[in-house]
């Protein structure tokens, strides 16, 4: 018998809770595991550990491929700053030679890791950041000459994404980041709309998006492109203009992620006033979702949208967020995020952790031979399974007997009042063997996601005054 106590309040005070926050800004964008890193406190990561765990798990036959994320700090300034909008951590481009510096810490840092990953499979590859496309084109061979030192055997279905801004896409970049073994770019567009974009402080035309795309398909790569809704001043008519234009010019991957607005961002401190309200975005998610659905597209997360057909695509993440089992993912390079869990392992054995997200800090650790982690968080067994509903619901989907068979407990009976209010709301339907968001569900994701765990929050932020007063 499991002693999780997550479980939450019961019907009512979930149906109170979801009826006070469906106009409330979602702070916290669908999160992709829990806790928030504002509890990651732990500063001795036991990584070499880790990294033995995985291989006893691949000598039994068990574990999961491992994704890998690399990133990259750099971006070019803007103004507004951090592109007005952006709360991940970034430092200014000043030239080459930063990218070349860093590049040699990448190295430095992947050659730690080389014992350790020794024989396990690769599962995906996403090049991200920051600006991952200001790399030259020569980089794109070394970048990929990276990965395989770690993982030599690389099988054709594992999805390798590289990430950037359209005006620094090139045609030559284009043809080396295909030639490198990399099959999927991303693009961050945001806005098609130029006046609404420029808000951004961005440089971006929509030349830059067009010609992207056609050299995408010219050398064979599949290619998504990021949109935001929720934008200032941005309507109903200016999002489907862009959703249109987009449609038209054949992408199959688009994600349309909602305007995350906080810290000291332009948006959040001198354009609060021209956001759209909640209720505005739910709007909007609703006709995107009847727009891209009548255009044939799939919707695989809560903002992921993928038209059938495509020649060049792989399977998208399935294995992330339509498992219970595992939720490997290594992070290499500034700032990168690391989640090591697999429900085998005994307690204790579960972490996330980050990189430093200081350069110098993150180089400073390498150049003493030591993993360059910042802080991490160490999750007890019902953390691991809170995350995994999470991840599992960014899917839109949890499968209630792979849950029983990791977790020996129904995920039905645990979380009983948030289900039944959920299904109040038109939220999610319940099976059998599934439960399923729908309607605005996928929209209230973050909402849910917090719902479900808020007791273990709670908990969390109790422990956490104790630990502050001791
Ligand atoms: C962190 S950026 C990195 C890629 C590249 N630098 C770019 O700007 O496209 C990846 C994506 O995160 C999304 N993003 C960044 N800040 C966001 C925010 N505050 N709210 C919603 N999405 C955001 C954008 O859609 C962006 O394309
Ligand atoms: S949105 Fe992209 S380009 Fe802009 S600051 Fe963030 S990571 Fe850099």
């Amino acid at each position: 018998m499991n002693n999780f106590i997550s479980a939450a309040d019961g019907l009512d005070f979930a149906r109170d809770y979801i009826e006070n926050h469906l106009d409330k800004r979602q702070v916290n964008k669908i999160q992709h595991a829990f806790p928030s890193p504002r509890f990651w406190n732990e500063t001795e990561i036991p990584v070499q550990q880790m990294l033995e765990d995985r291989q006893k798990l691949h000598a039994q036959g068990l574990g999961a491929p491992i994704n890998l994320y690399m990133g990259v700090p750099y971006c070019i300034q803007t103004d507004p700053g951090k592109c007005g909008y952006c709360l991940f951590p970034v430092e200014a481009f000043t030239g080459n030679v930063d990218l070349e510096r860093y590049f040699e810490y990448l190295k430095r840092e992947a050659a730690m890791y080389k014992e350790g990953l020794k024989g396990l499979p690769l599962g995906a590859v996403f090049f991200g950041g920051g600006t991952s496309n200001l790399y030259k084109a020569e980089k794109f061979h070394e970048l990929m000459d990276l990965v395989r030192s770690l993982f030599p055997e690389i099988k054709p279905y594992v999805d390798i994404t590289l990430e950037g801004i359209p005006q620094l896409f090139t045609r030559e970049k284009i043809q080396a980041i295909k030639e490198s073994g990399m099959n999927r770019i991303s693009m961050g567009v945001q806005q098609v709309n130029e006046r609404l974009n420029s808000f951004s402080g961005r440089k971006q035309k929509t030349q830059h998006v067009i010609q992207t795309l056609e050299w995408a398909k010219e050398f064979g790569l599949a290619a998504n492109i990021d949109l935001i809704f929720g934008w200032p001043q941005q309507t109903v008519q200016t999002m489907v203009e862009d959703l249109e234009t987009v449609v038209g010019w054949g992408v199959y991957d688009i994600t349309h992620y909602e305007l995350n607005v906080g810290g000291p961002t332009d948006f959040a401190l001198n354009r609060y006033h021209e956001l759209p309200s909640t209720l505005s975005n739910l709007e909007m998610y609703k006709v995107a979702r009847d727009l891209l659905k009548s255009h044939g597209y799939e919707q695989i997360t809560a903002y992921n949208w993928r038209k059938p057909g495509n020649p060049f695509s792989r399977p998208y993440e399935e294995g992330v967020t339509h498992r219970f089992d595992n939720m490997d993912t290594l992070g290499l390079g500034y700032a990168a995020l690391t989640f090591f869990s697999d429900v085998a392992l005994d307690e204790g054995h579960s972490w996330s952790f980050i990189n430093w997200r200081n350069l110098n800090e993150y180089k400073a650790r390498i150049d003493d031979g030591k993993f360059p982690t910042e802080a991490g968080f160490k999750h007890a067994r019902e953390d691991f399974m809170i995350s995994l509903i999470w991840r599992n619901l960014f899917g839109m989907e949890l499968d209630r007997e792979d849950f029983n068979s990791s977790f020996d407990v129904d995920i039905y009976e645990h979380f009983e009042g948030v289900w039944k209010a959920l299904e109040e709301f038109d939220f999610i339907e319940v099976t059998p063997h599934k439960i399923r968001l729908k309607g605005d569900g996928p929209f209230y994701t973050p909402l849910i996601q917090t719902l479900l765990a808020e007791k273990r929050y709670q908990q969390l932020r109790e422990k956490m005054v104790v630990e502050a007063q001791a």
